[in-house]
């Protein structure tokens, strides 16, 4: 057994401080924000059974490994990368996983804090009585005169980036460990009202058929390269978040346990999401596809509603704020933890250095709705003459950069990394359970992820397969 190292940063107090901060990592804006509007554009059941498919066979497997790697080498991801090759004698090109990760985590969190800042300005409305008694054309109006007002998005986006840069800077630790104990129940709780609320459309069934009865014809390639990329992106995978939580494990948690634990959180809160969604879409004659808004013109009308609306929907909004905020932190960590590691940076000045960074690159993004809303960077080549910068900058980090570097994590785990160090690392013994991760993350996974990617050359059709079997 290598010797044990610990990591300059600290360690999280317990392993249940670790699945509250992972979960706030995973748990975000993906599930909420992202997750229906997607499922939304892709024609809805098809491709959430790829998305399931992709969370059971490549997430969780990649999760464990994450985990495992970020708690041998108890250090940032790049360093981590660093010292684990150096020591199973593999080339030193395997610290560029931690490398594209620190880049990924910057363009990720350059839009996540815009989209933040739309839920913070929807807290303010909720509170002050907005939606009551609003209808589709109302919630759609309200929503256009936020986005196409580049020095509202702007406030709000600076707003949310202090706010991320802040909490970084005092620790992981201080603070939000004890937001988030209660503020995640909360959240599932209030999912769950909604859920309720949605019952009563009058739509429900028309919205759990859109959501579960998969319909392949609806499924394009790009639609399969979308559910395996959100995947990555709901799990916080793919780009050292986890990693670097990872290594700040106790050494005696069960990181089987623990990930299975916050895949489940993951998924469900994304299902409730969609679940409560849906059927207020069809009730009221809105469009599934509506893009990026949809939860911002679908939620406001039910809480103009239901009594106590302006109460839960207040509510809503904060939560969905701090669900972002816990996502956020990770993000920029892996690079924070870098430059406190090789740069005897305090973290502080770490932390504004990164977050100043990533807001002026987010201004691409708040311009990207307004300003530069016709403007598509790469609109020359095919499949982007409809991305703005932030369509471009979501595409590249979700279905490029996160599977790539998941693919990468999960060939090192399964072919670099010494079969020993795994059974040491994961503590599952060499039985029936350790011996399905491994056959996972040798084969299987990095498999999926190399046809899903083929999926989209044209070459192989996912979908039509998939199609044949359900
Ligand atoms: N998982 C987060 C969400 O669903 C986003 C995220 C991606 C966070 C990658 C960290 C790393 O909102």
């Amino acid at each position: 057994m290598a010797e044990r190292r610990s990591s300059i940063h600290g360690q999280w107090s317990s392993k249940f401080v670790f699945i509250l901060a992972a979960t706030g990592s995973a748990v975000g804006l993906g599930n909420i924000w992202k997750f229906p509007y997607i499922t939304g554009d892709n024609g809805g059941g098809a491709f959430v059974l790829v998305y399931l498919l992709c969370i059971a066979v490549i997430g969780v497997p990649i999760m464990m490994a994450e985990v495992m790697l970020g708690r041998r080498g108890r250090q940032s991801p790049i360093n981590t990368m660093t010292t684990l090759a150096r020591e199973a004698g593999a080339s030193p090109f395997w610290k560029w996983i931690g490398w594209m990760g620190v880049i990924a985590g910057f363009l990720i969190l350059s839009y996540y804090s815009v989209i933040a800042g739309w839920a913070l300005a929807y807290v303010f409305r909720a509170a002050g009585g907005a939606f009551t008694g609003v209808g589709g054309e109302e919630v759609q109006r309200m929503f256009s005169r936020l986005v196409s007002d580049p020095e509202r998005l702007l406030a709000w986006h600076t707003l949310f980036m202090v706010m991320t840069t802040a909490v970084v800077a005092r620790g992981v630790r201080s603070g939000l460990e004890k937001a988030v104990r209660i503020l995640m129940p909360l959240l599932f709780a209030i999912l769950v009202i909604l859920v309720g609320y949605a019952m009563n459309t009058g739509h429900f069934e028309q919205g759990l058929r859109f959501l579960f009865r998969p319909d392949f014809s609806q499924l394009s390639a790009d639609g399969v390269l979308i559910a395996m990329g959100h995947a990555f992106f709901t799990l916080s995978l793919g780009m050292g978040a986890i990693m670097v939580y990872g290594s700040y494990l106790p050494e005696k948690a069960s990181i089987a346990g623990t990930t299975f634990t916050i895949a489940l959180l993951d998924t469900l809160v994304a299902i409730l999401a969609a679940v409560a969604i849906f059927p207020i879409v069809f009730a009221n004659g809105l469009e599934p596809g509506a893009g990026p808004g949809l939860i911002f013109q679908t939620m406001p009308i039910a809480f103009g509603q239901m009594p106590g609306g302006i109460l839960f929907g207040t509510l809503f909004f904060v939560l969905l704020v701090f669900a972002a905020w816990t996502s956020a932190i990770s993000l920029i960590e892996p690079a924070v933890a870098w430059l406190v590691e090789n740069h005897g940076y305090r973290r502080l000045t770490a932390a504004i250095l990164v977050g100043v960074l990533s807001w002026c690159l987010g201004l691409l993004t708040v311009f990207s709705f307004n300003l530069l809303e016709n403007f598509m960077p790469l609109g020359f080549l095919a499949g982007f003459q409809d991305k703005t910068f932030f369509g471009l900058f979501d595409y590249l980090t979700a279905n490029i950069m996160l599977p790539l570097g998941g693919l990468l994590i999960a060939i090192f785990a399964g072919w670099v990394l010494q079969r020993e160090a795994s059974v040491d690392e994961l503590r599952l013994g060499d039985g029936l359970l350790y011996r399905g991760w491994y056959y996972l993350i040798r084969y299987l996974t990095p498999l999926a992820v190399g046809l899903v990617f083929l999926d989209v050359t044209g070459l192989l059709d996912i979908g039509g397969l998939l199609g044949l079997l359900f």
